[in-house]
């Protein structure tokens, strides 16, 4: 069992699951939903469109599963990050907390053993770098002691998309784990 930070572009990991910082209409957009849906192709779009059809707007903080069409993963795991402005610092940090729990608790309903995660809510929704990183790293570690005896996940990646987000993520396990 264990977290991991890398350099990447969450699109090409080999896992079973990666997790993708949607918005509430699970429409696609720009950054890493963007280059998410435009690598897995139309299948998945589809996909979100019947998820909203049937249950409304992705509640902040909620994740979906879908397949993961042309990508090397099986599932995406669609997740809505809080918006930095639209909360006070810590309904922030609760809210970005339960998406890394969220997620993890349906990539084990999925059955998943791998799961990759991009930094959420730190591009187009700018929730700071340096407090998104420690919480991502103490949210997933928390989680995995607390699930080990009974979970199929096993190996979490943090996938930073640019060397300012991995160093913080590289600060952060050093400290916390
Ligand atoms: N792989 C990994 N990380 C990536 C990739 C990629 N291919 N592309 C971008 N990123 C990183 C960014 O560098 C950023 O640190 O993902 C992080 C999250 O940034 P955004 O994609 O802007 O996500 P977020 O801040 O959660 O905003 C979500 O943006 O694109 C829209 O539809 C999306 O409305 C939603 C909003």
């Amino acid at each position: 069992m264990g977290l991991t930070a890398v350099l990447g572009d969450i699109t090409t990991m080999e896992v079973d699951a990666i997790v993708n910082a949607a918005n509430a209409a699970l429409a696609g957009g720009g950054g890493v939903d963007g280059a998410i849906h435009s690598a897995a192709g139309p299948t998945v779009l589809e996909e979100c469109q019947a998820i909203i059809a049937n249950q409304g707007p992705c509640r902040t903080g909620r994740a979906v599963a879908t397949s993961a069409g042309a990508l090397p993963a099986t599932w995406i795991i669609h997740v809505v990050g809080p918006i930095w402005t639209q909360h006070e610092p810590v309904e922030n940090s609760t809210l970005l907390a339960n998406c890394y729990s969220s997620s993890l608790d349906v990539a084990a309903e999925l059955g998943a053993t791998t799961i990759a995660f991009p930094a959420i809510s730190t591009g187009v929704y700018r929730f700071p770098r340096e407090l998104a990183a420690p919480i991502a790293v103490s949210t997933v570690l928390n989680w995995l002691s607390q699930n080990k005896r009974n979970t199929s996940v096993d190996t979490v990646t943090l996938v930073c998309f640019d060397s300012e987000n991995l160093r913080h993520c590289q600060q952060a396990l050093t400290d916390i784990a």
